[in-house]
């Protein structure tokens, strides 16, 4: 019998599967609208024996020390950047997350970021709104074209791939860069494995779709995004930390790249202060990549079932 600590409110589908399971005696579930504070976290986890963690909490050393009795911590979200995975192995503690159950919808607000952005959508909605639009004009709010032209995915794992795989329907040429090669993406899509630089100067579309981990911190940099078309669009829907944001608002004020659809940032949320909010060639969602209630609850179930397999000392239906 064991005491879990839920990080943050989650959907009823994962609560009501932990409410109901003979593995837990007690279940805490932090009750704000924000997240704890690592003191908080510390504090809230000291007698538990699972975390179901959300992010931006962290899971480190400091973490792990105050849970002694810690068998598993299940993240409601796929990437783990916010987790030593590392550090928890070491202690015994398994680590899962929710792989598949969010690539559609993930892949989904790509491409409305992708089009929202060449097609200006909200920049255009402003003007409407506001009575500043004048009229139908033959050269008025040009967009760029979508179909028929290249997208490079940078991260071929499943959301990269589920990304490409809808821009086979407007006729686009796939490349990718990713660690390993993706052999039956490649026959299924007709996707080119390329060098990231090569990636960077031949397409009209770039999508971030890889984990945050050492190697992609910072990945596009000023000198990387200096590669791209001035006509390209750059799409993350993966994390904020992969693109240099500073050289991201630089490239974007001065028109080297042509603009940008952003679902994470650097710091979330937003600072007031970011140089992104100044410009119209920039599209923003607040971290939506997974934000339906189809996707969110079976998230939460995911995790729930990652919790209660860790309880009884099975293997987890989706590891880390
Ligand atoms: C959300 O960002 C996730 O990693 O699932």
């Amino acid at each position: 019998m064991s005491k879990v600590f839920v990080g943050r409110v989650i959907p009823e589908a994962g609560l009501e599967l932990l409410r109901n399971a003979p593995e837990v005696s007690e279940l805490v579930v932090w009750p704000e609208a924000w997240a704890p504070s690592p003191e908080q976290m510390r504090e809230a986890v000291a007698d538990c024996e699972a975390i179901l963690n959300a992010p931006p909490s962290r899971i480190d050393d400091a973490l792990l020390d105050a849970a002694p009795h810690l068998k598993v911590v299940a993240n409601i979200a796929v990437g783990v950047d916010t987790i030593d995975v590392e550090a928890c192995h070491k202690r015994g503690v398994l680590v899962g997350n929710t792989p598949d159950v969010l690539t559609d919808s993930t892949a989904d607000v790509a491409w409305a970021l992708l089009m929202a952005t060449a097609w200006r959508i909200t920049e255009a909605d402003h003007n409407v709104r506001c009575g500043q639009w004048g009229g139908w004009k033959p050269t008025d709010y040009w967009g760029t074209d979508v179909s028929n032209t290249t997208l490079g995915v940078v991260g071929f794992g499943r959301i990269g791939q589920a990304v490409a795989r809808r821009a086979k329907s407007f006729g686009m040429e796939i490349l990718y860069w990713n660690r390993s090669a993706k052999p039956e993406a490649e026959s299924e899509l007709g996707a080119r494995r390329v060098e990231l630089d090569a990636l960077l100067r031949a397409s009209d579309f770039v999508s971030v779709n890889c984990a945050l981990t050492d190697e992609t911190r910072g990945l596009l940099d000023a000198s990387k995004l200096a590669l791209m078309k001035p006509s390209a669009i750059l799409v993350n829907t993966a994390r904020g930390a992969v693109i240099d944001e500073a050289a991201l608002a630089v490239a974007l004020k001065t028109h080297k790249i042509r603009g940008a659809g952003l679902d994470v940032f650097e710091v979330e949320p937003l600072p007031k202060d970011s140089p992104l909010n100044e410009l119209t060639n920039v599209v923003m969602a607040p971290h939506v990549g997974s934000a339906t209630e189809r996707t969110r609850s079976a998230m939460a179930r995911l995790a729930a079932r990652n919790i209660l397999a860790g309880l009884r000392g099975e293997p987890l239906p989706a590891p880390v």
